[in-house]
């Protein structure tokens, strides 16, 4: 039965999708209508539903057969902050923004939710953050194949993106052994490098550019001559979106002045093969992976993480807990204040173990010289 005042909570899904949000999806509905009574609304399209008042009831079988499919049931959006809410363009072509948090109050009261469960990364939880303000319990559960979340070890996704990545770079692996190249594969990550390390490291790639280390073309490129001086005859090179070369920027491929992180990284990758070519005279390609790292059906790491964040989450809000993050911590799930974990990334550290494991088995960085 329902208890601590909650009968009906509302759910969205914020920012870019990523596979294992229909797992949380499911889980929230199903644990909240079987263990404890408490009815469902699904709201579309992240909290432009919440502005456009595109809500609607979430039953059981609605969640049925969910699980293993990608994307999300409820659609998504990584454009829209209710307290800056673009209504249009000016005479300039600039976005004409104002804030509609009270639109919001008002279909959360037309709807009679008691409560948000917010499925997202830092911008979703920066949204909360305004609710939280106005008093609306929010339970956060943090989505996002870039791990970049604070507070959390790991997001769902980004073990499927991981593993999507991983496969499409062993594949380029044969075809860059039998021509000779020198492969860029360009992945995902914004400005952590979680998915160039772990896929680097995974599929073995020779290079792995993240952005917390700048590199230097003249050591990725005696490290490509010294490979073909001992009859290695193609090159790896990970490189993650957000990469950049000591004193240089990223590369940013457009800005979307209508969304709350209008930056939208990605070239970088083109532009290491290309100076490699021209320093080397190897030639190279470069393949931008993009977002088949964020599509298709979520491996079972992923079904099960949903599965326990969206548990998590409904547990918290019957447990009479207000405003948390469910994290997972030392492979625990355990939540934290939702208010520590909005508006800060979580970088890749220099003294992770991975990055130590990489180097000692020969993996360039493009910082130093590989002994
Ligand atoms: O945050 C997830 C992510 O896929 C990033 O890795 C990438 O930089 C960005 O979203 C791409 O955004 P969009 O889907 O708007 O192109």
């Amino acid at each position: 039965m329902a208890s601590n005042g909650i009968r009906r909570i509302g759910v969205l899904t914020g920012g870019g999708d990523c596979p294992g949000l229909n797992a949380v999806i499911r889980a929230v509905t199903k644990t909240a209508i079987m263990n404890h009574g408490v009815q469902v609304c699904g709201i579309e399209d992240g909290f432009l539903g919440l502005v456009q008042n595109r809500i609607k009831e979430l039953r059981q079988e609605d969640v049925s057969g969910i699980l293993t499919v990608g994307g999300t049931i409820l659609g998504t959006s990584n454009k829209c902050n209710p307290s800056r809410y673009c209504t249009g363009m000016d005479e300039q072509g600039k976005p004409i923004f104002k804030d509609v948090t009270d639109r919001c109050m008002d279909h959360l009261q037309h709807w009679r939710l008691d409560a948000l469960v917010v499925i997202g990364g830092d911008g979703t939880m920066s949204c909360a953050k305004d609710f939280i303000r106005r008093g609306v319990n929010c339970i956060g559960v943090p989505k996002t194949i870039d791990n970049d979340l604070i507070g959390t070890d790991i997001t769902f996704g980004f073990q499927t993106a991981v593993e999507t990545a991983t496969c499409a770079i062993d594949r380029i692996h044969t075809t860059a052994a039998s021509h000779h190249r020198v492969m860029v594969v360009e992945v995902m990550g914004r400005n952590a490098g979680w998915i160039a390390l772990h896929a680097g490291v995974a599929s073995g790639s020779d290079i792995i550019l993240l952005p917390e280390i700048p590199f230097d073309y003249g050591v990725i490129c005696e490290f490509i001559t010294q490979r073909h001086l001992h009859h290695r005859s193609c090159t790896i090179a990970c490189v993650s979106e957000g990469a950049r070369p000591v004193g240089g920027r990223q590369v940013v491929n457009h800005h979307d002045p209508t969304s709350p992180d209008p930056v939208r990284l990605g070239g970088i990758g083109k532009i290491v093969a290309d100076e490699i070519e021209k320093r080397t005279g190897a030639e190279s390609r470069v393949t931008v992976l993009g977002h088949v790292q964020r599509g298709g059906t979520p491996i079972h790491s992923d079904r099960l993480l949903g599965t326990r964040f969206g548990f998590h989450a409904i547990e918290l809000l019957m447990g009479g807990q207000r405003n948390r993050l469910v994290v997972m911590r030392n492979h625990k799930v355990t939540d934290i204040d939702l208010l520590d974990a909005a508006d800060k990334q979580r970088l890749v550290p220099l003294d992770d173990t991975l990055i130590a494991a990489a180097r000692a088995v020969g993996t360039c960085f493009g910082d130093a010289p590989v002994a």
